[in-house]
């Protein structure tokens, strides 16, 4: 049975790393991986082609493939359409209509990348931890939302937060189950000290935790959390978090590593069908001049074929080949420094393939 992959390269820099990891994964088909690969536009592409972020054809074509990747969508020339229509709204719609519930977001320390990180090596020197973040709920998806005039007459922005226990419940199990399969330390982050929302969760995660009780649950308001991680970021193994935090909290744990061209995320349904994209965006500013790090994206297709395709052998393989271009001293602009080998984004993709 062959593995049907959509592949969304979406905007700015995402069609040329999306074609290295491409590259990469048809190195796997040539070698006898059944792998089916079909493309299609999201984001300010769709909106070019179809007037959508979100082209019916697109949305098709992830339903019915297997696992979907990403590359990013975004672009100046998009900011001034209205709200519907900007590409940020195709992956907020893929999200929510593929009920990608569990993002999965690494943050890795390469040993050799130490020093591009903006802290001391002896605080994140080994770091290695992962941030579940719920994504089809929260201040993002809940209703009412909008612009209104208010009883003063004055405009007035609202938006609201709210999480059902069952929309809790599944993103715990997910955490709880990753933590086992890590150091079994699972931290909760909310706000239970300020909204009611953040009282529910902890409840929810308190109950799903006696399932598993050979994982260590630990709770941290949101503030806190944004202050350990660059305090002491190595205390934390998993972290489970909404949507809202987790957005803010991802960003934050990336850059602990120094580099986000290097990071790749997952977003999960319950039955392991996966949309796999890069955690950085889609970089106008370098677009198109074959400098972008590849690697993230490349990453992130080792991810598909271990939470969609369970293929865990093949997907450390694909690690493994970043580890050696890496330790090899080969570079891409983002992560280059004195004496290492500079290499452009499709150099570097090539460089991915002979190491595997
Ligand atoms: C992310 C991004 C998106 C989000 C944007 C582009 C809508 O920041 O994937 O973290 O907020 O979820
Ligand atoms: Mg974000």
């Amino acid at each position: 049975m062959s593995m049907k992959i959509a592949v969304l390269p979406g905007d700015g820099i995402g069609p040329e790393i999306t074609a290295q990891a491409v590259k990469v994964l048809q190195a796997l088909s040539n070698a006898g991986l059944p792998l089916e690969m079909q493309e299609a536009p999201i984001g300010g592409a769709g909106y070019d082609v179809a007037g959508d972020p979100l082209p019916d054809a697109t949305l098709r074509l992830a339903r019915d493939a297997d696992a979907v990747l990403l590359g990013a969508v975004g672009g100046p020339q998009y900011d001034g359409l209205p709200r519907p229509m900007r590409p940020e709204q195709g992956l907020l719609r893929i999200r929510k209509a593929l009920n990608l519930f569990a993002n999965l977001r690494p943050a890795q320390m390469y040993p050799e990348l130490v020093g591009a990180s903006t802290l001391r090596p002896d605080v994140v020197n080994g770091l290695d931890l992962m941030i579940v973040r719920e994504l089809t709920g929260d201040v993002y998806f809940g209703q009412p939302r909008g612009i209104h005039i208010n009883e003063q007459g004055e405009r007035e922005g609202f938006n609201t937060m709210r999480y059902s226990e069952s929309e809790v419940r599944r993103v715990a199990h997910i955490a709880f189950q990753i933590a086992r399969k890590r150091q079994r330390r699972l931290c909760s982050v909310e706000k239970f000290n300020v909204l009611e929302t953040s009282e529910l969760w902890r409840e929810v995660m308190l109950a799903v935790a006696q399932e598993y009780p050979d994982v260590q649950l630990s709770h941290m308001y949101v503030d806190n959390a944004a202050m350990q991680l660059v305090r002491n970021p190595r205390q934390f193994d998993v972290i489970v978090t909404g949507n809202l935090f987790g957005d803010i909290l991802s960003d934050e744990a990336s850059m602990l590593t120094g580099s986000i061209g290097m990071l790749g995320s997952a977003s999960l349904d319950a039955n392991s069908k996966g949309m796999y994209e890069p955690i950085h965006g889609s970089a106008p500013d370098i677009a198109g001049q074959d400098i972008a790090n590849p690697l993230a994206t490349i990453l992130s297709a080792a991810m598909m074929l271990r939470y969609t395709f369970a293929q865990d052998a093949i997907a450390e393989r694909i690690e493994a080949a970043v580890r050696k271009v890496i330790a090899d001293g080969m570079r891409t602009a983002d992560i280059y420094t004195d004496g290492c080998t500079r290499l452009g984004c499709a150099a570097m993709g090539d460089a991915v393939v002979a190491a595997l």
